[in-house]
């Protein structure tokens, strides 16, 4: 582990942050689990691949290439049918495992056509639907972050689903970003903060940031018992491809990201929130109080992050040789550990 220092000082962005691709061998959430019925296929893109996912009938995910071996159309334009997934075209049938199972047209006791696709490992956790797109033989020694709040009763989820015209580096520099309170300061965001801790492994950049805030949310959040001045520590913890940020004793985010495409990313986030009101009350209070918050405090801040993200995305297409400075060394880390995962991953292929 490396402790590094946390001046401020300007420094040169390394553009090629912009143009690497992902390391395959993590676990990454490629969609919320409700959001897959039951007998429907849902198709998601990680790093340009398409994927669809449908439920066999024991209810378990199954994810293959989105492309019908047969003619490469779309497999999310058939059905499910059992424990397969039917292309809408000719009808050939898939198992979970990418293996051409049926072929309505064929005689009996013929053999079937070598047609393979791709299949992926996945799991259904917390929630939420996590894909392995990398080797496969690497899956089992991965896993997903641990979310211990996810079970807690006293903490109140509220579930954060976002897109981006970005590249998931520009993405995740946001959330390692604690200096740009300013843009949300008519929100009553947090103001002068300071960096006070730095370290890095080979899957992970850690920060400590100390923050003020001020104003109604604070009481509201339970941040300070009169609404007055309170400072407090985040700790922003960037554990490639995820992030576990904290904020001292009130709320844990877990924020899932999702590359996309060179210019597309989502983001999977649970934000867990310790109210000051006891469990009993809580828990009948969860279902109208997730909306709630949501709307009013979570989008808000959000919204307005979007919006300076796609703005950096769509400058740096215009001219992507252009040199932009960074102060922030948390910042750079996180630049450093995208860029490394990604050679980490080219070296395996090597
Ligand atoms: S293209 Fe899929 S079955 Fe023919
Ligand atoms: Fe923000």
């Amino acid at each position: 582990m490396l402790e590094l220092a946390t001046t401020l000082q300007g420094q040169t962005i390394q553009n090629r942050v912009r143009e690497v691709g992902i390391n395959p061998n993590h676990w990454y959430a490629v969609a919320w689990a409700h959001d897959l019925k039951a007998e429907k296929i849902l198709s998601v893109r990680i790093w340009n691949q398409p994927i669809a996912l449908f439920r066999d009938s024991q209810n378990q995910v199954q994810a293959v290439e989105n492309v019908c071996p047969h003619k490469g159309v779309a497999m999310d334009k058939g059905k499910v049918q059992g424990d397969t997934i039917a292309c809408g075209y000719h009808g050939w049938e898939f198992n979970g495992q990418g293996d051409c199972v049926g072929i309505p047209y064929w005689n009996e006791g013929q053999k079937l056509p070598c047609a393979q696709m791709r299949s992926y490992p996945v799991q259904e956790k917390y929630g939420l639907i996590w894909l392995f797109p990398g080797d496969r033989t690497l899956s089992e020694l991965e896993t997903p972050p641990n979310i211990p709040e996810y079970d807690d009763p006293k903490c109140l989820m509220i579930p954060i689903g976002a897109e981006f015209k970005a590249h998931f580096s520009i993405c995740n520099e946001n959330t390692m970003d604690v200096f740009h309170g300013y843009l949300h300061q008519n929100l009553q965001g947090w103001f002068d903060p300071v960096l006070l801790k730095l370290r890095e492994t080979e899957h992970a950049v850690t920060a400590e940031y100390q923050v003020s805030y001020k104003g109604v949310l604070t009481k509201l959040l339970g941040l300070s018992e009169s609404g007055g001045m309170t400072t407090k520590i985040i700790s922003v913890d960037y554990q490639y491809p995820n992030y576990i940020n904290k904020l001292e004793g009130v709320s844990s985010l877990y924020l899932m990201r999702l590359p996309i495409s060179e210019t597309e990313s989502r983001s999977f986030a649970m934000m867990f929130l310790r109210l000051p009101i006891p469990v009993w009350l809580l828990t009948p209070l969860r279902r109208t109080l997730q909306p709630v918050i949501l709307h009013l405090l979570f989008l808000p801040f959000l919204h307005q992050d979007i919006e300076m993200i796609e703005s950096e995305q769509e400058n740096y297409l215009k001219d992507p040789q252009r040199r932009y400075v960074e102060v922030n060394p948390a910042i750079i880390a996180v630049q450093r550990l995208i860029v490394k995962q990604f050679d980490r991953y080219r070296k395996t292929l090597q």
